[in-house]
């Protein structure tokens, strides 16, 4: 028996998908290019909130929203998602590299051309000669951003592929190539509730891009940013905290594991155990290790905030780790 064919309209877009037909392939196959990366249900590239219909796997933390690359249709549907912007591929090389903490580094990247980039997603980087890696840029720790440099935040990972290398095979003047913009976990302009961003370690790039971003929009918009690592010697981000804990409508938060009686202003534990209360009207961001971010989402979902997430990966071979933020994805390698 022929499976059933359902009509799909994405974005005022129409194509045909058979029942069972995972949506993101039924819209590729129909030539309709729906915005996707990974294709596993990772970096939330692909994420849309279903208006009418029903389908079967592929649910997102947010609430009415799939991943069309996860999801299987079996009805008609009508379905939403932002507009992204297109997915670029350019040369690019390696301007800068500073040790931020023993284990983390910051890779200045200077493109041929700007990438429209919003705040809090991400790109692949392939430095020549090392396998591709998803970060998500951030802006400067210590002042105000701009410029179309790329600055990662990257954590060096014992026996990692890429990571170690900065700076003994990965030097200044290397050549990269970076390509996107990916993820659906970007700061959404024009909203005015409550922001609650939530970092672990290097995590904090997209995050500090979505902080950066809002106050600029927004200087008198609540925030609550709370970042942690595991252990106080990893906390490169001071000079960040510094800058907006000035700010009177943003609460900073900094937590340790290890080490934290080290400094006065930092709190004992993992960055979602020192959650606000939350509210149904926040917008809740979380960039990290994957089980911290489940932890905030359970949280979020509890109290029907919005959610977005940039989950860090580990990527593949060898031992680093990528950041998607989808809501992500950030990445350390
Ligand atoms: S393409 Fe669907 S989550 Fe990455």
């Amino acid at each position: 028996m022929m499976p059933k064919l359902h009509s799909v309209i994405a974005n005022g877009a129409r194509f045909s998908a058979r029942s069972g037909d995972i949506l993101l392939d039924a819209a590729l196959v129909s030539g309709v290019d729906l915005p996707h990366d990974c294709r596993a249900g990772r970096c939330g590239t692909c994420v849309m909130r279903l208006r009418k219909g029903w389908t079967f796997g592929g649910e997102s933390r947010q609430q009415g929203m799939i991943y069309a690359c996860r999801a299987r249709v079996f009805s008609d549907l009508t379905l939403e998602y932002d507009v992204l912007p297109p997915v670029d591929c350019l040369d690019a090389r390696v301007t800068r590299l500073i040790n931020l903490a023993h284990d983390v580094v910051e890779v200045s990247i200077l493109p041929t051309r700007r990438v429209p980039l919003l705040p809090g997603q991400y790109c692949r980087f392939t430095f020549r000669g090392f396998p591709s890696r998803a970060f998500s840029p951030t802006e400067p720790l210590d002042r105000m951003g701009g410029g179309r440099s790329f600055r990662l935040n990257v954590k060096r990972v014992p026996g990692g592929c890429v990571s170690p290398n900065f700076g003994r095979l990965i030097k200044v003047g290397h050549p990269v190539k970076v390509e996107g913009p990916y993820g659906s976990a970007f700061l959404r302009p024009g909203k005015t509730q409550r922001l609650v961003l939530v970092a672990g370690g290097t995590g904090f790039a997209p995050i500090w891009s979505i902080v950066d971003a809002a106050l600029r929009e927004n200087p008198r918009r609540q925030i609550v940013l709370i970042a942690g690592v595991r252990d106080l010697r990893s906390f490169y981000m001071w000079p960040a905290l510094n800058r907006v804990a000035r700010v009177p409508n943003v609460s900073v938060i900094a937590t340790a594991e290890e080490q934290y009686e080290a400094h006065p202003a930092v709190r004992r534990g993992r960055p979602h155990d020192h959650l606000p209360r939350l509210t149904a009207n926040d917008i809740v961001y979380a960039a990290g290790a994957p089980r911290m971010v489940d932890e905030v989402a359970r949280v979020a979902e509890a109290a029907r905030a919005m959610f977005y997430c940039d989950p860090f990966e580990a990527s593949g071979q060898g031992k680093d780790s990528s950041g998607w933020l989808n809501v992500l994805s950030w990445i350390s390698v």
